[in-house]
């Protein structure tokens, strides 16, 4: 079974490469941070504080969450209802960096990221796939690219939907980041066991072909 873990922090590039890998690889695209997402979405649309640990964990206890696969990715099913582009607003961004922080919510997450990649393998991405979800992976990468390089990146993606400004976004992206480094459970971090990759270096089918170049290359080395 492939699993491929892609950790990075955000506007760095790595759904664009993680889906090309996966295509390449014949294998499931995992984004978890669309799971974290439709957690944080439905405490919004429930009128809840996404940064109160006991109502998301009582949220968890009642939704039903399922990780449907279609055209080759995981779509994220809650109540029924596939949110999909709802999951990408800034209100939603916010939200999730607090979410993340809770270690149920965590642990409930990554038990069903393990169940998915179990069925067929799967290129995973996110903060701590390759060191909690999938700590023996075989096959780690960690994006990273200047801040000012991902702000550039995000202000492309958002289009005309980045009401606050250039700074505001670079600001966000920031206390993002440091949301997602600094956090007790499971945060960002690199931890040697990675290949690092400057995403900036490269165009996404480039990094993507690297990527491949040093899973099969990993691939073709027997295990001991
Ligand atoms: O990759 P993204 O921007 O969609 O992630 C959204 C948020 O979810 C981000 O603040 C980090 C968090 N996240 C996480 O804590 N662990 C993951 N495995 C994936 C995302």
């Amino acid at each position: 079974m492939t699993v491929v873990a892609i950790d990075g922090p955000a506007g760095v590039g790595k759904s664009t490469v993680a889906r090309t890998v996966a295509a390449k690889l014949g294998v499931p695209y995992l984004d978890t941070g669309a799971m974290y997402r439709a957690v944080a979405w439905k405490a919004l649309e429930a009128g809840l504080d996404p940064a109160e640990e006991p109502a998301m964990e009582e949220l968890i206890g009642r939704i039903s969450f399922e990780l449907r696969t279609r055209a080759a990715e995981a779509e994220v099913v809650i109540d029924g209802f596939a949110p999909g582009p709802l999951l990408r607003t800034l209100r939603v961004d916010a939200a999730t960096s607090r979410v993340a922080v809770h270690p149920r919510v965590r642990s409930w997450l990554v038990a069903r990221q393990r169940e998915f990649a179990a069925r067929a393998g799967a290129v995973v991405e996110g903060r701590d796939i390759g060191t909690v979800v999938f700590p023996q992976a075989k096959h780690k990468f960690f994006l990273d690219a200047p801040l000012e390089v991902r702000v550039e990146r995000r202000l492309r993606q958002l289009g005309g939907r980045n009401a606050g400004g250039r700074e505001r976004l670079k600001r966000e992206i920031q206390a993002r980041d440091e949301r997602d480094r600094r956090r007790r459970a499971s945060p960002l971090r690199h931890d040697g066991s990675y290949e690092t990759i400057d995403t900036s270096a490269g165009a996404a089918d480039q990094i993507a072909a690297r990527i491949l170049r040093s899973v099969r290359a990993a691939e073709t080395v027997k295990d001991p």
